[in-house]
């Protein structure tokens, strides 16, 4: 159901890969809303992903940028300033890729180059976009901008690995030009710390269906989806949210203020008496 929260704005929505993106489940909602929006990804991911479908469907220009480079960035701020005819209303960073995790190395002996790359990706990339967004005036006063991040940044989750630094660091720039774009702009930046959710990179992280069938009885809602995240960006990019700025806000069922649940204790009888 549309509510028309997003009528007349335009947004730049960072990282739908494929139908199981969060990105992806936001960009649709976001024009059901009445949002006009470019899509961007990293070139190899357009050649790799289905992103054209996503923009055929809901009538957007996809632009590549390598989130990483500030060249890339200017060009896809500039760009989508022409193509949508003004400013940017709303942002997402949906973007997130450890090549540790990929390469199977753990937190105990990772590769540094990897690990820099972890970092550049998956949190500096949110700086490198809003400083180059600030340089270039090019988010409307009130904006927002949400990044997605996860509980590790606070709690430990074996196999998390390198990606759990990237969500501190994540969260603490969201706080940090939280402070410097609130104060010049009235620029909104927020992170959701959303349930574990089965997409291609959440799916990459060793024991994923453990960890998320274990969040999952943890939590007293359930997993949040990649659908429930698209409604909740769509309040944080709406004007009624107008005064949340500088917060890391849980989108998981209730699962981070859980210790444990009777589900959970329950699946762990069970698996006691599978014990010889
Ligand atoms: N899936 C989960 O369990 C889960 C839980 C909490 C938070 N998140 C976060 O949600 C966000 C989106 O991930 P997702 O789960 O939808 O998976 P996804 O794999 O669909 O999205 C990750 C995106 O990052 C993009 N990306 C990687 N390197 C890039 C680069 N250099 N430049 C630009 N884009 C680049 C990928 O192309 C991809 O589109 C990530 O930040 C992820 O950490 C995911």
């Amino acid at each position: 159901m549309a509510y028309h929260l997003l009528e007349g704005k335009k947004g730049i929505i960072f990282g739908a890969l494929n139908s199981r993106s969060i990105a992806w489940k936001v960009a649709e909602r976001a024009h059901e809303e009445g949002a006009a929006i470019v899509l961007t990804n990293a070139p190899i991911a357009l050649r790799m992903g289905t992103i054209n479908e996503l923009a055929e469907k809901i009538g957007a220009e996809v632009i590549a940028a390598d989130a990483t480079s500030l060249e890339d960035i200017e060009n896809l701020i500039n760009r989508s300033m022409e193509v949508l005819g003004g400013k940017i209303d709303f942002l997402l960073h949906s973007i997130g890729m450890s090549p540790n995790v990929r390469k199977g190395l753990d937190y105990d002996v990772l590769n540094y180059d990897y690990y820099h790359k972890t970092l550049d990706v998956s949190a500096f990339s949110l700086h490198k976009i809003l400083s180059t967004a600030r340089r270039l005036d090019a988010i409307s006063e009130w904006g927002s901008v949400v990044a997605l991040s996860y509980v590790a940044a606070q709690r430990t989750f074996a196999r998390y690995n390198d990606m759990a630094d990237a969500k501190a660091i994540l969260e603490s720039i969201a706080r940090s030009f939280g402070y410097i774009y609130g104060r010049e702009k009235r620029i909104r930046i927020n992170t959701i710390s959303q349930s574990p959710t089965p997409t291609t990179a959440g799916s990459g992280v060793s024991g994923f269906d453990k960890l998320e069938d274990f969040a999952d009885r943890m939590s007293p809602l359930g997993n949040a989806t990649a659908e429930d995240c698209a409604d909740y960006c769509i309040t944080l990019f709406s004007d009624l949210t107008r005064k949340v700025t500088m917060q890391n806000l849980y989108h998981d069922g209730g699962f981070s203020s859980m210790g444990m649940s009777q589900r959970a204790i329950d699946q762990y009888e069970k698996s006691f008496e599978d014990c010889p």
